[in-house]
């Protein structure tokens, strides 16, 4: 058995996504459950090298992390610059999950160490950016991803499995509700739990830049391409205590809503919001309807109601409700385990990097989400549909 090691240089791993969804949940995972399975006598196996400003951060994660993963604390070192030029050994991978308007000069410079490049979305806040990033990789013929997790939540990857099945027939239209309350930090007692840069547009925070990358990634790969869209955005709270303790202006949308109509004429819409209070299944909740069918995703379990156990409904405010809709929906099996999301797609992304199997979610890719992103503003700012256009 080959246990080839895959060396991995984690830059901004302090933040929030960085420690929990990567280092911690993806990374230290995969190392735990003893790599990643290429063939019966290939392992692949991550080394990382944790990378940042502050050198205390990230000794304390690398204790902690390398400790549970491999024995001793991970490599850390605040010298970026001296790990991409040798100085820690060579290495295969550059991940950053660093702020989104840092991500530009980190991937220059992985570029210019010439390493596989995998990183958070936003890839930048404007689409020229974006693609231009995504040229320079491509163009370095280095292969390259950012992260779409979305696509590999158990809610959504049973939507596919339906969708497969053929149990919604025709799709007629997809309504997505996201969001819950984000603390302002300015309540007695009520932290906030976002970081506030969040919601700052100079700083690359807002909610159409955030989660308008998702949208998009998840409508093109779940239901179809996307051909024009209708957005309107909100600043809805405009104060917000920051992590210094301080009060900042918010300058970015908190809320956004959207229209995006498919190719084929589906309508799906999005509500995205840090100012609504959750009365559904989950943080995101999805319904698609078909003519055969609907269902109802969470983020990880799915209710389905077929055409044949459409209840008939009859509208009298005058008497109760005679009718428990909730009652005419059935759970989706979790017929097998669903690994965390993030991980799943680490685990594709090292394939992809050590044994070349087939990879779609390219910086190019990502940067689709950011140009549906720029769309959305444009649209709010204009009042008006406006297209999508191919990205080259
Ligand atoms: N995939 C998802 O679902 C998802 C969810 C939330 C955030 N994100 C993205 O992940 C990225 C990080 O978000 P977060 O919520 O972890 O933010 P965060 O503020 O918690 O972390 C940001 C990280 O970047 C580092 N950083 C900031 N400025 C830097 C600089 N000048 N030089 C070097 N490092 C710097 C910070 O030290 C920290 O490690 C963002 O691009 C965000 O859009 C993705």
């Amino acid at each position: 058995m080959e246990i080839k090691p895959i060396r991995i240089i984690m830059n901004g791993v302090t933040g929030r996504m960085g420690t929990n969804q990567h280092l911690d949940r993806s990374i230290t995972a995969i190392i735990e459950q003893g790599g990643v399975k290429g063939s019966n006598d290939l392992i692949l196996m991550p080394e990382v090298l944790l990378t940042g400003r502050s050198e205390h951060k990230l000794k304390v994660l690398a204790e902690k992390f390398g400790k549970r993963a491999i024995g001793k604390p991970y490599e850390y070192t605040t010298d970026l610059d001296g790990a991409l030029e040798g100085k820690f050994g060579k290495f295969d991978i550059f991940f950053d999950a660093s702020g989104t308007l840092q991500r530009a000069g980190f991937i220059e410079k992985a570029v210019k160490a010439g390493l596989a490049i995998y990183c958070e979305k936003p890839t930048a806040v404007e689409t020229a950016e974006a693609v231009r990033l995504a040229k320079l990789v491509d163009e370095a013929g280095l292969k390259n991803g950012v992260v779409q997790d979305k696509l590999w939540l158990p809610g959504f990857r049973k939507i596919k499995m339906l969708k497969e099945l053929g149990f919604f027939g025709n799709i007629l239209s997809v309504r997505g509700e996201f969001g819950y309350w984000v603390f302002t930090g300015l309540d007695t007692d009520q932290p906030a739990q976002r970081p506030s840069w969040n919601y700052r547009s100079e700083d690359g925070g807002g909610m159409m830049i955030d989660m308008f990358c998702h949208w998009r990634y998840v409508i093109d790969n779940v239901f179809g391409p996307v051909k024009s869209l209708v957005a309107w955005g909100a600043t809805d709270l405009p104060e917000r205590r920051s992590e210094d303790g301080s009060v900042f202006p918010c300058t970015a949308d908190d809320s956004a809503y959207a229209m995006f109509l498919l190719e084929d004429g589906t309508m799906v819409q999005f509500n995205s919001s840090w100012c609504t209070r959750v009365r559904r299944d989950d943080l995101l909740t999805v319904q698609v309807d078909g003519v055969k069918g609907s269902a109802v995703a969470g983020l990880r379990e799915v209710v389905v109601q077929s055409a044949a156990d459409t209840p008939k409904p009859v509208w009298n405010p005058d008497i109760p409700q005679p009718i428990d809709f909730y009652k005419g929906w059935s759970d989706v099996p979790n017929n097998i385990e669903y690994d965390n999301a993030f991980k799943i797609q680490w685990e594709l992304f090292l394939r992809h990097v050590a044994l070349d199997e087939p990879w779609r979610y390219s910086l190019m890719e990502g940067a689709k989400g950011v140009q549906l992103a720029e769309l959305g503003m444009q649209s709010w700012k204009e009042k008006r549909w406006v297209d999508v256009p191919e990205l080259n």
